[in-house]
């Protein structure tokens, strides 16, 4: 697992952008006290999803106004194409957050 950042830097309801050598971007946020660990790219297009916001348990691109849902990634109010977000497994382990990143292809 990669070491991302302070378990306190992870806000609830606000989207933080990492950048990790050999990556994608991700971007986590913090929603009923847990943390959700994503790619920052959408998956159906090049929009930054942590220039977006969490409302009601889901991330929204605040391009396209889709929603995916923390957790299960499903997407509602999709653009054309627009499958659901997958979340990386997380672990908030001494303070720190740590998660399985999926290397660059
Ligand atoms: S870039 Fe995919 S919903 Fe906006």
């Amino acid at each position: 697992m990669i070491e991302l950042c302070n378990s306190t830097d992870v806000v609830e309801g606000e989207i933080l952008r990492r950048d990790v050598e050999g990556f994608p971007a991700v971007a986590l946020t913090r929603h009923e006290g847990q943390i959700f660990v994503f790619p920052d790219t959408c998956p159906h297009a090049e929009e930054s999803l942590s220039e977006g916001w969490v409302e009601d348990g889901r991330v929204v691109c605040g391009v396209h106004f889709a929603e995916f849902e923390l957790g299960s990634g499903e997407v509602h109010n999709r653009p054309a194409g627009c499958p659901n977000l997958t979340f990386f497994t997380c672990e908030d382990r001494d303070g720190k957050v740590f998660a399985r990143l999926k290397e660059e292809a």
